[in-house]
């Protein structure tokens, strides 16, 4: 809150100031009065007892009773607006509701408009020192809720850095083990890529056909392998999660068994059927999943 412009922002001129300076010293004899009313008007609205010792209390009724005489002194200075500060920030560390502030400023509002009355006969007279009170009162309110608002704002900045620093740390750790995954990967491909070659030699050098089915299972790892790579990578790149690739990759892994079945001449047995059921069911869900992902995408980059 910028204090040097408060008053031109509320509009207080210098008739405002001896508006409220006219009335000082009819209001002053009904000082003892205020604060009466006040401590009743807050007994009946908020209890406090246990929250705040006794003691502070006539420590309070003291300093209500400076504030009030200064407000009908109406020295807009940093000397008034630093007292009504430290009242703030001292309310705020007495954890008094910032509601009770404001239904008790709206108590001295109609609290001073009632005294005015009794105090000023002349209707037009009246009217204006009402209209400078009111300002005045708004005032003082807005500077006494402005700790408030600081404390609410300091809160919310720690809990928003704290949220940062949470993000920012698992943003870089999941960066850090997808790099590791990378990296496993890289070298599994390349195992299986080695191992891929070498059957494929023992099968020129020995012509089994056993070795060539296995060669042919390597390559489906292989396959599966780039594939899992691929999706590594283009995560590692800010593309999103495929789980068609996961499904394709389980796939993959049943027809290789198949393939390896049908080499073998075993296609008679219990364990075809099995490998059978399980393509049709993963190749169903693959493709359900793969169309879900496509319909996905243009709604997700809208
Ligand atoms: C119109 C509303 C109020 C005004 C104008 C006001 C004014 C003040 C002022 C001027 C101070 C002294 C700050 C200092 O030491 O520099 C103060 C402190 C304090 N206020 Fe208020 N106050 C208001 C509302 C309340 C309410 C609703 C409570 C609730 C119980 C409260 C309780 C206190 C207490 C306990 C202190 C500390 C007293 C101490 O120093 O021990 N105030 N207030």
């Amino acid at each position: 809150m910028n204090l040097r412009k408060i008053a031109p922002l509320y509009e207080i001129s210098d008739k405002d100031k001896q508006n409220i300076r006219s009335i000082k010293d009819s209001m002053i004899q009904y000082k003892k009065e205020f604060v009466e009313d006040f401590y009743e008007y807050l007994g009946k609205k908020f209890d406090f007892t246990e929250q705040i010792p006794l003691e502070r209390f006539l420590t309070h009724k003291e300093k209500l009773e400076i504030w009030y005489e200064k407000f009908f002194e109406a020295s807009f200075n940093n000397t008034f607006y630093q007292f009504l500060i430290n009242a703030s920030k001292k309310h705020v560390d007495l954890k008094i509701d910032e509601n009770a502030i404001n239904t008790m400023f709206s108590f001295v509002r109609r609290w001073f408009h009632e005294k005015i009355f009794l105090t000023i006969n002349d209707d037009f007279k009246r009217k204006e020192v009402l209209i400078s009170v009111h300002k005045f009162v708004d005032i003082n309110a807005a500077i006494m809720s402005s700790a408030y608002h600081s404390e609410q704002l300091r809160k919310f900045t720690s809990i928003f850095s704290l949220r940062e620093l949470v993000v920012s740390f698992s943003e870089r750790f999941m960066f850090f083990m997808n790099s590791i995954l990378v990296f496993i990967l890289v070298l599994l491909t390349m195992k299986a890529a080695y191992t891929f070659f070498a059957e494929l030699v023992d099968t020129y050098q020995h012509g089994s056909s056993k070795i060539l089915i296995t060669a042919l299972g390597s390559l489906l790892i292989l396959w599966v392998l780039i594939e899992l790579l691929h999706t590594e990578i283009q995560l590692l790149k800010g593309g999103k999660f495929r789980i068609s690739v996961f499904i394709g990759v389980a796939l993959i892994a049943f027809i290789r068994d198949l393939l390896i079945l049908t080499l073998k001449h075993e296609t008679s047995g219990r364990g075809v059927y099995f490998v059978l059921a399980s393509i049709l069911i993963l190749g169903l869900i693959y493709w359900l999943i793969a169309r879900m992902e496509k319909i996905d995408n243009p709604r997700r980059r809208n």
